[in-house]
């Protein structure tokens, strides 16, 4: 018996959404603590979507061009959220700068997933940025979100070796397969409430030895 309540989760994609489905997937093991309450998309069309509608999940559409400034796109998608009352956000491929306002609002609750390995390369095109700079190693960080974009408390990481003739893409499909591997351990740690901040924002997960993966 699960001695802690059945966590929820809302997903944040922005397109294919594998990473929602590793959730997803991880949600649907029979000894899961936790379920994807709602998926939402920032764009129209994101595949992501379709695949969250068609395993009946709520796949809620927030286009941010519909929205004219950053502060109306946040406050809408906060009032879609909030109507499932979830325990944790998780930005699963979500690719908006998130505003401050936001970001408190859920502070010690939104997770983000972030290809490389943090404090190397945030932002845009970090495989490409990897390979440029000749590192050895390349993977993922799975973080709290802060107002510094990809800056916050790191909650696991997933590592890999750059091999000889390694291209952007055979690194980010490599990255890809592990961040599911990450995310997915990561959930399990949320949903049997095992992950906790510290007052010097540092990340503590109790019944487990090591944070790392290997791909
Ligand atoms: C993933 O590689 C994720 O880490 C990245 O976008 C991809 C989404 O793939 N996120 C970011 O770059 C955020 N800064 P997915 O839609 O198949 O999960």
């Amino acid at each position: 018996m699960s001695v802690v309540a059945r966590r929820r989760f809302v997903v944040l994609i922005s397109g294919q959404g594998t990473n929602m489905q590793a959730i997803v997937n991880y949600c649907a093991t029979p000894a899961s603590n936790a379920e994807v309450s709602a998926v939402i998309a920032s764009r129209s069309g994101a595949p992501g979507l379709e695949w969250a509608s068609n395993v009946g999940l709520p796949a809620i559409c927030l286009a941010h061009t519909e929205f004219d400034t950053r502060e109306d796109f946040d406050q809408a998608l906060a009032k879609a959220i909030d109507a499932y009352e979830p325990d944790y956000v998780l930005l699963a491929g979500f690719m908006r700068v998130l505003t401050e306002t936001f970001v408190k609002r859920y502070a010690g609750r939104l997770v983000n997933i972030h290809p490389s390995l943090l404090p190397a390369f945030p932002g845009l095109h970090t495989h490409r940025q990897a390979l440029a700079q000749g590192v050895q190693v390349h993977g993922c960080t799975v973080h709290f979100v802060t107002p510094q974009l990809d800056h916050g408390p790191i909650i696991a990481q997933g590592v890999i070796p750059v091999q000889a003739g390694e291209t952007a893409e055979s690194l980010s499909a490599r990255v890809l397969k592990l961040e599911h591997r990450v995310y997915s351990e990561v959930c399990e740690w949320l949903a049997q409430g095992w992950v906790a901040l510290t007052d010097d924002q540092r990340v503590t997960v109790e019944n487990i030895s090591s944070r790392s993966f290997f791909g």
